[in-house]
């Protein structure tokens, strides 16, 4: 922990990489613990294109309780700290693959959403953005409202089989790069390319550290492996920076 928070305080970029398991004490499920959301459902008939054009109201549906479960859950310690570390120390950007926004709700202003945002939509043909003040309207037909189009409106969230949105990737791709220490929390990294980010910043040079209370893929690869829950361990990497800035103010 001592080291992390000495290369944390020294790096002139910090960026931080977060998985499902960083709201999972927002009590927001994961994707593939054994109570995981995969394990209950199948995505290849909730989250794709082809499930949503065959039935637009079940996969709908699906998101709209999600999108409750997510409006509902509060964001966690974890989360907070990561907004302290940006608003008062060097943390530079946080990436995410979650759509349940709780970085921005805890105070985090720099975030890639790699896979989304589940309070927005968009028609599929005009563009036309929907969020939670006008999508009500569309909730019978989830169909666009614009004069002259009536095609389907879709969840603003990245399905199987689809690419990410570009100019998060670019953005994320360039915040690893430059990032002397990277922190990766509470993601499996098996889902590409998102769980290429901390590879990219390695290859430039960063420190990688993974908090996760289990090993994955990535711990291999990590420079410091922090075991714990996100929740707990992000809120004593903040307390150690700030000890740290105390004592080098008194020296
Ligand atoms: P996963 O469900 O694959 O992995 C969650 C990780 O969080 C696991 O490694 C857990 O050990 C860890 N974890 C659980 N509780 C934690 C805690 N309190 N603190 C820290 N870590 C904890 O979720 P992701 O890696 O985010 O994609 O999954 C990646 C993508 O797969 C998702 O973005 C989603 C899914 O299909 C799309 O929807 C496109």
């Amino acid at each position: 922990m001592e080291i992390v928070t000495d290369r944390l305080s020294k790096a002139a970029e910090i960026a931080a990489f977060t998985g499902a398991g960083m709201s999972a004490e927002s009590g927001v499920t994961t994707f593939r613990s054994n109570d995981g959301l995969w394990a209950k459902f199948k995505p290849e008939e909730l989250a794709s294109m082809s499930a949503f054009i065959k039935n637009p109201r079940l996969v709908r549906g699906w998101y709209e309780e999600r999108r409750k479960i997510v409006a509902a859950a509060k964001p966690n310690a974890g989360h907070y700290a990561l907004a302290e570390m940006e608003r008062d120390f060097r943390l530079q950007t946080v990436i995410t693959q979650n759509i349940d926004n709780l970085h921005r709700r805890a105070g985090s202003e720099a975030v890639c959403e790699l896979h989304g945002n589940i309070e927005q939509n968009y028609c599929m043909d005009c563009g036309m953005r929907y969020d939670g003040s006008n999508f009500a309207v569309i909730d019978e037909t989830q169909r666009c409202t614009q004069p002259g189009c009536t095609e389907l409106v879709r969840p603003d969230v990245v399905w199987f089989g689809e690419l990410l949105p570009e100019d998060e990737w670019n953005s994320a791709v360039k915040a690893a790069e430059r990032a002397d220490v990277v922190l990766s929390i509470g993601t499996s990294g098996v889902v590409f390319p998102a769980a290429s980010i901390p590879q990219i910043a390695r290859k430039q040079g960063a420190y990688v550290v993974e908090i996760n209370p289990e090993a994955t893929c990535l711990s291999q690869t990590a420079d410091a492996f922090l075991q714990g829950h996100s929740g707990e361990i992000l809120p004593r990497l903040l307390e150690g920076l700030r000890h740290q800035r105390q004592q080098s103010s008194i020296r």
